[in-house]
């Protein structure tokens, strides 16, 4: 069976930290093209680092409705599971394989904890049936530039 991915090589900058404030620290990488050929949403995936290490990872591209209504800067953040570290400055590349779902505004921080929780055992699930050995080859492309290949 074929799947399609879309894969993203970028550098990790530092973000708001209030990823880590929530208790979900993310890896936010910008995107070149701000309209792009990947829609607002959260998917699952995975992430490389640049040892060649890969992490399952739940990953949101969008603009942060609930903290920056719809005018927010859209990048991409992937949340590690089962990681504790500081990745800023290394070029990650980001398989996006599986979409959950839209961005949502939130009205509270507990409701987007709540949705954050749902994503993470979601993207836990789906790497789990779809291994870091299955990906297909990432290729090489500009930092930020959203490519879709296929597996
Ligand atoms: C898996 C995942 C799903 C997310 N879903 C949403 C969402 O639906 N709505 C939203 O406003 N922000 C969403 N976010 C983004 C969070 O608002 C963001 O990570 C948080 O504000 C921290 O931002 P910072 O890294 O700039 O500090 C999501 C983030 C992740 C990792």
């Amino acid at each position: 069976m074929t799947s399609e991915y879309f894969v993203v090589r970028g550098t990790v900058e530092h973000g708001d930290e209030r990823g880590r404030e929530l208790g979900f620290p993310t890896a936010n990488i910008a995107l070149r093209d701000q309209s792009g050929s990947v829609g607002d949403g959260v998917w699952a995936g995975w992430v490389q680092r640049p040892g060649g290490e890969r992490l399952p990872a739940a990953i949101s591209v969008g603009r942060r409705p609930t903290y920056y209504g719809a005018d927010g800067y859209r990048l991409l953040e992937a949340h590690l599971l089962d990681f504790t570290g500081d990745l800023y400055g290394e070029t990650l590349v980001v398989w996006l394989g599986s979409h959950l779902r839209e961005q949502q505004k939130y009205t509270s921080a507990e409701d987007l904890i709540t949705a954050l929780k749902n994503d993470i055992a979601a993207a836990a699930q789906w790497t789990a049936s779809h291994p870091a050995a299955s990906l297909p080859e990432p290729g090489e492309g500009e930092l930020g530039e959203v490519r879709r290949v296929a597996g």
